[in-house]
């Protein structure tokens, strides 16, 4: 078991790699690799560098999305690299649960619903991570995460990890009361020294305000919330974007422009021309700290708010 039940979310592309995860993980939370974006070979590397930089007993998982077309290669190689458990979003296989099973490391699904955490449990997820609509990245649902909650927690036996705007030591007792075990994490631990994503792209959460954020529907077919620039003005239309070269990536792409390439812009530093994705509470994030103090203030205020 981690030391603090804080899970960092998987972020790509690009965003959690092996510095991210790694300090995560060395605070007593759980570290997660995104495999998203980055080539095989990388995510292999980041996965040893993770390993090498963690301390003690720190776990790291890898978050890999079944909506892209290299989904089963990743998933086999991280298994492979024998990572402490994998995290897939965007939908779910069979085939995935008894991969991990074979392996013995557990698969964890991403849902939004009751129906979908039932079949996942039934399929062989050792635990459910529930996002709401507070999420950063792309989105499976239009309600609160405090409002689904209650229902997975009815739903399953396995563990539940609530994600999705929790930013204080306040919302993890919260979600720790209504029976979650854990909460995961992803727009707090973007701010933070050891986020793999560049200043450019730290700064932007930091400056960020309510009415900066925009939903946007990528070509995935789902919707996800951005912090409004340049290339958000550019795709509110219908227009279709020209797509420099297509990196056949997804299993179904609307080809209206390349969320791929908008992603790989902004963590570049190009934060005016790429998709910056975020939480619903990133106007709350006021400095961009070490993981280490993101943590401990998360702890003070979880021991405040309980005792
Ligand atoms: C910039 C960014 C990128 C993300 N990318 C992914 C991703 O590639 N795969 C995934 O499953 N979740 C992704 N997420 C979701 C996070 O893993 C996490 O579940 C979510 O951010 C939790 O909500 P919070 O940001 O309000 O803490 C992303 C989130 C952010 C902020």
């Amino acid at each position: 078991m981690p030391k603090v039940p804080i899970m960092q979310g998987g972020m790509g592309v690009g965003i959690s790699l092996s510095k991210l995860a790694s300090a995560v993980a060395n605070a007593g939370g759980i570290g997660i690799i995104s495999g998203t974006g980055i080539s095989v070979d990388e995510m292999r590397s980041h996965i040893r560098r993770a390993k090498d930089l963690v301390k003690d007993a720190g776990y790291i998982g890898v978050n890999v999305l079944f909506a892209m077309n290299d989904f089963a290669e990743k998933m086999k190689a991280a298994l492979e690299e024998k990572v402490d458990f994998i995290i897939s979003g965007a939908g779910i296989s069979r085939d995935m649960y008894s991969w991990g099973k074979q392996a013995g490391i557990p698969v964890i699904s991403i849902v939004s619903s009751a129906k979908l955490a039932r079949i996942s449990e039934r399929l062989g997820a050792a635990a459910v991570v529930v996002e709401g609509f507070e999420a950063g990245g792309h989105l499976g649902t239009d309600r609160p995460m405090f409002e689904i909650l209650p229902e997975i927690v009815e739903a399953v036996t396995i563990p539940v990890i609530a994600a999705g705007g929790i930013l204080t030591g306040a919302d993890i007792a919260k979600a720790i009361a209504m029976g979650a075990s854990g909460v995961q994490m992803g727009t707090r631990f973007v701010a933070s020294h050891e986020c793999d994503a560049p200043h450019a792209f730290k700064q932007k959460y930091v400056n960020a305000e309510k009415e900066d954020l925009v939903l946007v529907k990528t070509t995935v077919g789902l919707q996800g919330r951005a912090i409004r620039n340049n290339f958000t003005n550019l795709i509110s239309g219908t227009n279709k974007l020209k797509i420099a070269k297509c990196h056949d990536c997804l299993k179904n792409c609307s080809y209206r422009f390349c969320t791929l390439d908008s992603l790989l812009t902004s963590v570049d530093g190009d934060v005016d021309n790429g998709l910056v994705f975020a939480g619903a509470r990133v106007d709350e994030i006021k400095e961009i700290l070490p993981v280490q103090k993101i943590i401990d203030n998360l702890t003070l205020e979880y021991l405040e708010s309980t005792n």
